[in-house]
């Protein structure tokens, strides 16, 4: 268990340096999900040590980790009344960052051209996913023995398989597995009318909702 944060015992203030709201996407209170795009990056927001971390990488890699430090820096700083630069942001063995001694769990997404942060005082998971044609026999990769598929109204049969691999790999981030055991890994219940999940992973339970934005399906799972 975590120390609590001088900064954070409070409620999340309303206002966000760098990120917006995902718009669509309901959260219960004390769920931060911020998303930005690229031209929100600011690198003077970031430590030493990440710019050049950044600088170490490829074009696309630094655009994508200093889009989404930028977002985070900005979004837990305000989470936690301390400059972005004071953010005690860690990475862990698995790869997941971690806000330690702030009583804050953290995750990240990066695609093309957008980040997507969320925090909150429990185990959380953020994906997102550009809707596109995808191979149908994806689906075997991505269902568990005997699962069905999404059956959200509306949505067409390659957003299905989106919001199935977004929803998965939101609740397996929130575990902190990542993909390390595939999509498969988790099992989405079934029925539902909107796009609204509970996820079962080898490491627990996870709510997880989403929504589409931007070509995107936005992602956010937490710990039921
Ligand atoms: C984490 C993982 C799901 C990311 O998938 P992705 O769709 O490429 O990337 P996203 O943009 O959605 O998320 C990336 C962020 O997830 C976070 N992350 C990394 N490992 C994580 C884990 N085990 N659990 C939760 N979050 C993790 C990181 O913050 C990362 O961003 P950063 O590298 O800039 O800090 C995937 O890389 C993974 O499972 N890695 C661990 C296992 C592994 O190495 N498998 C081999 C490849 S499948």
């Amino acid at each position: 268990m975590m120390d609590e944060h001088p900064g954070g015992g409070g409620n999340v203030a309303p206002a966000h340096l760098g990120g917006s709201p995902i718009p669509g996407l309901e959260l219960p209170s004390g769920i931060e999900a911020r998303y930005c795009t690229s031209n929100s990056s600011n690198e003077s927001l970031l430590t030493r040590a990440e710019r050049e971390a950044a600088g170490a990488f490829g074009d696309a890699r630094r655009a994508s980790f200093t889009l989404g430090r930028t977002l985070l820096r900005a979004t837990a700083a305000h989470v936690l009344g301390c400059a972005p630069e004071d953010v005690p942001l860690a990475e862990l063995t698995s790869g997941a960052l971690a806000l330690p001694g702030t009583g804050w769990q953290v995750n990240l997404t990066h695609t093309r051209d957008a980040a997507g942060v969320v925090l909150a005082r429990r185990r959380v998971g953020i994906d997102a996913e550009y809707v596109r044609p995808r191979n149908p026999a994806l689906w075997t990769r991505i269902l568990s023995p005997g699962e069905g598929r999404p059956n959200v109204p509306g949505w067409s049969e390659e957003a299905q398989l989106i919001l199935a691999w977004a929803a998965k790999e939101a609740a397996l981030k929130a575990s902190g597995v990542g993909l390390r055991l595939g999509a498969s890994a988790a099992r989405l219940s079934q029925g539902f009318s909107k796009p609204v999940f509970e996820a079962e992973t080898p490491e627990g339970s996870f709510r997880v909702v989403a929504v589409r934005h931007d070509g995107a399906v936005w992602a956010v799972a937490w710990e039921a």
